[in-house]
C-alpha cells in the first residue's frame, strides 16, 4: 500500500525536487508527480493527506499556460500553491495576476497579516523569503482572505472557507528563512500527516511488495559495483533470494581489483548468485583506434549493451529485469520541461525489456540519492561501499584520454589506486566528494637516478560539491599531494611526471572527457 501523503504536481520549477525533499525531511512521504496528472489517479493513494502545486516558469494568463485538472479541489485535500502554484489558484478562483512592474528576485521580508494563522505557526513577523517572479497577484479571489506581503506584492494567500493555501515565495529553499517551517505547518497541521516514512518501513513495504510482485520468477539486474544498482540488488535479494541473478560486466575499464570487491561483497554479505563475464577484450578491440571522446562513450556504452543482452537471453526463465533506477532520474523524466524525454535508459537496459518482453522491476525508484544510501547501510551493505565516490559508466576509457588500450588501463589503474589509498589513510577520503587519477597521451622526459626517462603524465583530480552539477576543487595539503606524487613515480611503471587538476566546474566539468 501506497504511504505517499503529499502529492506535489510538477509545473516545472527548478525547485520541484527540494519540496519533496523538504517535506521528506519530516518523514512524511512526499511524491512529485506531473502537473497533467488526472485526479482519477489520486484513488491510488489511500494515505494521501494534501497536494502541493510547485512553481513554474510560464504565465498563467498565457493561452498555453500549464493547466491543472480542478477535480483537485472537490477532494477535499488541503491545497497549497507555491509561486505559479499561488498564481494558478488565484485565477481559477477569479482572481487576476498580472506581469508585475516591480518584479522580486532573490530575498523579500514577509509581513505577516494573519500571524495566528496555522501556516505561520512559530514564525517571526518579517523574516526573508525567497522571492522569483516576474508575475504577481494584482485582485485577490474574492473568496480569499490575504495572509501575508511583502513590499510589491501579496505574498500569502488563503481561502476563506476551505483549507486552500497559496504563498508566492520559494519556502522550500534554505535562503527562505522559516521556509521549512512553513511547510512543516502545512504538512501537520493543515494536512494532519503523520511522521511515519522510516527506513526500515521502506525496506518492509518494498520487500513485500517484491515477494508479491515477482511471485516464483526470476529477476536479472546488472550490477555495476555503484550505489544504485547495489542497493536495488540488496533488497531483491533480501525478498526473493537466489530467484535474483545479477550480472557483472568486466569491462576492463573499471577500477583495481573492482571485480573481485563487487564479487566478495555482495557474495558473501548477501549470498547473491552474480556472474561475471569478463568482456574487457571486446571492448579494447572495439575502442581500438578511437580517440573522440564523444565517440568512445558511444561504443562503451553499444558493447555494454551487447554483453549484458548477450548473457541475459541466456537467461530465458527470467521474467524480470530489475534496475537501480532512483528519484531523481523519474522526476527529470516526468516533469513538464523533459516530457519529451523516455525514463533515463541506463546504459545496461537496451531494448532488452522490450525484445524479451521483460517486465521492469524498479524497488528503489521513489529514493532520493541520500536514502539510498541509508537503505543500502541498514540492508547491511559495507559503508565503505555505499560512501564510494561515483565512478561513471564509461569508466577509465573516459579517463584514458586519447586512444585507450589494456596497457594504459593497468597503468592508470596503478596511479589510481595509490592516489585512493593514500586519500583514506590521511582521513581525507571522505572530506572530498569525486578523486580520481587522468592519464594523458603524452609523454615526457625526466631523470631517475642517474638515467633519463621518457614515460607518460598523469593528472589527479579531486573536487568538492554538492549536486556534481557544480564542482570546486578539493584544497589538498601540498605536503599530501607531493607524497602522493612521490608514491606514484616511485611505484607505478611508465609514469614518470604527475600534475594536480586545479579547474572548477564549470568552465571545466569533472571528469577530462
Ligand atoms: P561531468 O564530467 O559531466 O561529471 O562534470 C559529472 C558527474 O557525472 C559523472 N559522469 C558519469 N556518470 N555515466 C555515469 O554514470 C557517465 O557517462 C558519466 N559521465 C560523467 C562524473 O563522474 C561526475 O560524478
Amino acid at each position: 500500500m501506497k504511504q505517499t501523503q503529499i502529492i506535489i504536481l510538477d509545473f516545472g520549477s527548478q525547485y520541484t525536487q527540494l519540496l519533496a525533499r523538504r517535506i521528506r525531511e519530516n518523514k512524511v512521504l512526499a511524491e512529485v508527480l506531473d502537473h497533467r496528472t488526472n485526479v482519477e489517479k489520486m484513488k491510488e493513494y489511500p494515505n494521501l493527506k494534501g497536494i502541493i502545486f510547485s512553481g513554474g516558469p510560464s504565465s498563467v494568463y498565457e493561452d498555453k499556460s500549464y493547466k491543472v485538472d480542478e477535480g483537485y479541489f472537490q477532494l477535499n485535500l488541503p491545497i497549497l500553491g507555491v509561486c505559479y502554484g499561488m498564481q494558478l489558484i488565484t485565477k481559477l478562483f477569479k482572481g487576476k495576476v498580472e506581469l508585475a512592474d516591480t518584479q522580486e528576485f532573490g530575498k523579500a521580508k514577509l509581513f505577516l497579516d494573519d500571524s495566528k494563522n496555522k501556516l505561520f505557526k512559530g514564525v517571526p513577523d518579517q523574516k526573508l523569503v525567497w522571492m522569483s517572479h516576474a508575475d504577481h497577484l494584482t485582485k485577490m479571489p474574492p473568496d480569499f482572505i490575504k495572509l501575508a506581503h511583502s513590499d510589491s506584492s501579496v505574498a500569502a494567500i488563503m481561502h476563506k472557507n476551505k483549507e486552500i493555501y497559496g504563498i508566492q515565495f520559494h519556502a522550500e529553499v534554505t535562503h527562505s528563512e522559516y521556509g521549512g517551517q512553513m511547510l512543516k505547518n502545512f504538512v501537520f497541521d493543515i494536512c494532519n500527516s503523520e511522521a511515519n516514512w522510516e527506513v526500515s518501513f521502506f525496506i518492509k513495504n518494498s520487500v513485500d511488495k517484491i515477494k508479491s510482485e515477482v511471485g516464483t520468477d526470476e529477476v536479472i539486474l546488472g550490477l555495476s559495483g555503484g550505489v544504485d544498482s547495489s542497493v536495488a540488488a540488496a533488497l531483491i535479494s533480501k525478498a526473493i533470494g537466489d530467484q535474483l541473478t545479477c550480472i557483472f560486466v568486466d569491462t576492463g575499464l573499471l577500477r583495481k581489483d573492482e571485480g573481485q570487491k563487487v564479487l566478495k561483497t555482495y557474495q558473501e554479505n548477501f549470498k547473491m548468485k552474480i556472474k561475471m563475464v569478463d568482456a574487457s577484450n571486446q571492448f579494447f578491440k572495439a575502442l581500438k583506434g578511437v580517440t573522440d571522446p564523444e565517440q568512445k562513450r558511444k561504443i562503451i556504452g553499444r558493447e555494454f549493451v551487447e554483453v549484458f543482452n548477450a548473457e541475459a537471453k541466456k537467461m530465458k526463465q527470467a521474467k524480470w529485469l530489475a534496475q537501480g533506477t532512483i528519484y531523481p532520474d523519474v522526476i527529470e523524466s516526468s516533469s513538464p520541461d523533459h516530457a519529451s524525454k523516455t525514463i533515463k535508459s541506463h546504459h545496461n537496459v537496451g531494448g532488452l525489456p522490450e525484445e524479451m518482453g521483460l517486465k521492469l522491476l524498479e524497488p528503489i525508484r521513489d529514493l532520493f540519492k541520500d536514502e539510498v544510501r541509508k537503505v543500502g547501510i541498514a540492508l547491511g551493505i559495507p559503508e565503505v561501499m555505499i560512501n564510494r565516490h561515483p565512478f561513471p559508466g564509461p569508466g577509465l576509457g573516459i579517463r584514458i584520454i586519447g586512444e585507450v588500450n589494456k596497457e594504459k588501463a593497468d597503468i592508470l589503474r596503478e596511479v589510481d589506486d595509490v592516489f585512493i589509498n593514500e586519500l583514506w589513510k590521511a582521513g581525507l577520503y571522505n572530506q572530498v566528494d569525486q578523486a580520481f587519477a587522468v592519464l594523458l597521451p603524452v609523454k615526457t622526459v625526466g631523470v631517475m637516478g642517474d638515467n633519463r626517462t621518457y614515460d607518460y603524465l598523469a593528472s589527479l583530480r579531486s573536487v568538492n560539491t554538492i549536486d556534481f552539477m557544480t564542482a570546486t576543487i578539493s584544497h589538498l595539503p601540498w605536503d599530501f599531494i607531493e607524497n602522493v606524487v612521490a608514491l606514484i613515480i616511485n611505484n607505478v611503471d611508465h609514469v614518470n611526471r604527475v600534475v594536480y587538476d586545479i579547474t572548477s566546474k564549470p568552465p571545466g566539468t569533472i571528469e577530462w572527457e
